[in-house]
C-alpha cells in the first residue's frame, strides 16, 4: 500500500475507490467517530440517527439515562428506521411497523404468529461501541482497542480550560461538498491557503505564515495562529482520524465540523456552531458566529471542488509540501500508517 499512497499524496489517493475501500475497513470500521453532542439527547427517547462506514445507526438515550448507539436497520426486512433526529418512546419501522424499544428489543411484530423460526424474543437490534468523551458521543463499529479516554487524554488535556462539555451546539450548516474527506481534512489543518482562499477573510489577521503545528502526534493535531490584537486568535484541533474542532477566541465560539462520507467523492461537512454557557442563550452571537463561518467555509467548499476536478488528472505529480503544511503531513503519515497495519494484518 505504501507504493500506492507515497507522502505527498499524488492524485489517485482522492480520486480512487479501491483506497476509500481500504480507508474504510482500516479506518472507519475501527475508529471511534463523533456523532453528535449528549445535549442532542438530553430525555428518554432523544435520538439522532446517523451512519458510520456506511453503517446506518442511531444513538439514543435510552429509559434508564444510558447513551447506546443502536443498529437503525429492522431485522425484518432491513429498512432503515430512524430519521435524523427528535425523541420517540419506542423505535417504529415504517415498512411493517415491526417495534423496538429503547434498548433495542423487538417488543410488537404485528401477524406473525406461525411464522416459521420467529421467536419475539430472539429479535434485537445490534449494539455498536458509544463513549462519551468532552461532550460529543464517539461510535465506534467495533469496540476500541484503547478506550478513547485514553487515547485522546492528551487532546483532553489541551482543551481542559475551555470545559467544552458544558458548551452547546446551537446552529448547523451543513455543506454538501463533492470532494474526497481526506482533501477537506487537510484544508482544516493547515493555514496556508489563508492567502489564496481567504484572502479577504482570514488572512488579514491571521497570516498564512505565521501559522504553526504546535502538536502532532498519532493522536490529534493542533495549528494555531498569534494573537490578533482586534481579532484574537483561533487554533484547530484535529483529533485522528475525524474529529475536527476550531477554536476561536477570546470571543468565545467554536465550530466542530462533522464530516459525514458518503462516497469516495463526496461529503457532507455539517458545521455546528457552539457556544459556551454564558452565551448559549444570545441568539445574536450564535447568529454572528454562523454567518462568519458561512462565510469562510464557503470559500474551502469552492476551492474542494477545484481540488476535486484536479485530481483526476492523469498526468499531474506530486511535488513537495510547505513547512507550513506540516499538519498535513502528519495527516498522511496517519493514514498511510493505518492503511499499512491493515494490509499487514489481512
Ligand atoms: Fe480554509
Amino acid at each position: 500500500m505504501s507504493s500506492v499512497l507515497p507522502i505527498p499524496f499524488g492524485p489517485e489517493a482522492y480520486r480512487s475507490e479501491a483506497v476509500f475501500e481500504a480507508e474504510r475497513s482500516a479506518i472507519f470500521e475501527r475508529e471511534p467517530v463523533p456523532v453528535c453532542r449528549v445535549e442532542s439527547l438530553a430525555e428518554a427517547g432523544a435520538f439522532v440517527a446517523g451512519s458510520v462506514a456506511g453503517e446506518p445507526l442511531v444513538v439514543l438515550r435510552t429509559a434508564s439515562g444510558a447513551i447506546v448507539a443502536l443498529s437503525n436497520v429492522c431485522r425484518h426486512r432491513y429498512a432503515t428506521m430512524l430519521e435524523g433526529q427528535g425523541c420517540a418512546a419506542s423505535i417504529v419501522c415504517p415498512y411493517h411497523r415491526w417495534t423496538y424499544d429503547l434498548d433495542g428489543r423487538l417488543i410488537g411484530a404485528a401477524f406473525m404468529e406461525g411464522a416459521d423460526g420467529f421467536r419475539a424474543s430472539d429479535v434485537a437490534l445490534h449494539h455498536f461501541h458509544a463513549e462519551v468523551w468532552n461532550g460529543w458521543v464517539f461510535v465506534s463499529l467495533h469496540a476500541p482497542v484503547t478506550p478513547l479516554a485514553s487515547r485522546l487524554a492528551a487532546l483532553a488535556e489541551a482543551l481542559a480550560e475551555h470545559r467544552l462539555a458544558d458548551w452547546r451546539a446551537v446552529r448547523t450548516i451543513d455543506f454538501p461538498s463533492d470532494c474526497n474527506w481526506k482533501a477537506m481534512v487537510e484544508g482544516f489543518i493547515e493555514s496556508y491557503h489563508h492567502m489564496g482562499v481567504h484572502a479577504t477573510t482570514l488572512e488579514p489577521f491571521w497570516h498564512a505564515h505565521e501559522s504553526f503545528v504546535s502538536h502532532a502526534d498519532g493522536e490529534y493535531l493542533e495549528l494555531r495562529h498569534p494573537m490578533h490584537e482586534e481579532q484574537g486568535t483561533f487554533a484547530v484541533y484535529l483529533g485522528l482520524p475525524l474529529f475536527l474542532l476550531a477554536i476561536v477566541e477570546p470571543r468565545r465560539a467554536a465550530y466542530w465540523y462533522e464530516v459525514q462520507i458518503e462516497r469516495h467523492d463526496r461529503i457532507v461537512v455539517r458545521v455546528h456552531v457552539m457556544l459556551p454557557p454564558e452565551i448559549a442563550d444570545s441568539a445574536e452571537a450564535a447568529t454572528e458566529a454562523a454567518e462568519s463561518i458561512v462565510a469562510i467555509h464557503s470559500e474551502d467548499q469552492r476551492i474542494l471542488r477545484n481540488v476535486q476536478a484536479g485530481v483526476a488528472s492523469r498526468f499531474t505529480q506530486p511535488t513537495a509540501l510547505s513547512p507550513l503544511e506540516a499538519g498535513v503531513a502528519g495527516f498522511q503519515r496517519y493514514v498511510r500508517a493505518r492503511l499499512e497495519a491493515h494490509v499487514r494484518q489481512a
